[in-house]
């Protein structure tokens, strides 16, 4: 449930799938709680019970994955470009800095949000990030209804424009002084611009493909 600022993105083709939202509170985000430091999301990024590395989520979109980490305790830096889902995710974040649930007011507490692209970033902005997530738009992978509805919506939304310039993203990331670019793949998908990662965690929808550059502190 929206609590504060509720701003949703709806279709209106018929038939069309419901309204879109960022709800941090709701329960498909607690229900993927339970998967812990075990969330495959957590190890590729380095997430350890001694360490929580520092994030930049250079394609922040709704901001899953960005709330799983920072649950996971890493302090996290959200960067989205399109207009849209900047404002879907920033009602997101409101509304869960305005709730009265600890767990949620403790998560995004670690969560801050940049408007603009990704490569725009100063150092200043760079500066405590250890590790950048790059999770680019790419054909659907989840065989949820809900979620492949939603991301159908998105892709809409979205145009081409986003696996225009992935492989573009990627090189910049690699150019930052940062410990480790993590690409967030379909399962089967081949790695980013052909460039082989480090190691991969694999589940069995995504792929996490890990670009090692230093060990991380
Ligand atoms: C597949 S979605 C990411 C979904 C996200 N991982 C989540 O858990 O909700 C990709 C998002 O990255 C954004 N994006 C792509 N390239 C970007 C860039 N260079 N800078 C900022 N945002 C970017 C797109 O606008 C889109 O919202």
């Amino acid at each position: 449930m929206c609590r504060d600022r509720c701003i949703a993105l709806q279709e209106l083709a018929s038939p069309a799938p419901g309204p879109l939202r960022v709800d941090f509170g709701a329960g498909g985000m607690r229900h993927r709680r339970r998967g812990g430091n075990n969330e495959l999301i957590g190890r590729a990024v380095g997430v350890t019970g001694q360490r929580t590395p520092g994030l930049l989520d250079a394609t922040a979109g709704l901001g899953r994955d960005a709330f799983v980490l920072a649950d996971l305790g890493c302090r996290v830096r959200l960067c989205e470009r399109n207009k849209v889902v900047l404002e879907l995710l920033r009602a997101g974040l409101e509304s869960a800095a305005a709730s009265t649930d600890d767990w949620l007011l403790q998560t995004v507490g670690r969560m801050s949000l940049h408007a603009g692209d990704a490569r725009a970033l100063d150092a200043q902005a760079l500066c405590g990030v250890e590790v950048i997530l790059l999770d680019p738009m790419f054909p659907q992978r989840n065989k949820s209804a809900a979620v492949k509805k939603e991301m159908a919506l998105l892709q809409r939304l979205l145009g081409e424009q986003d696996n225009a310039d992935a492989e573009g993203l990627l090189d910049w990331a690699l150019q930052q002084d940062v410990a480790r670019v993590v690409v967030k793949r379909a399962a089967r998908s081949p790695a980013l611009g052909g460039l082989q990662p480090s190691h991969c965690i694999r589940g069995k929808a995504v792929r996490y493909d890990v670009h090692v550059r230093r060990a991380l502190d």
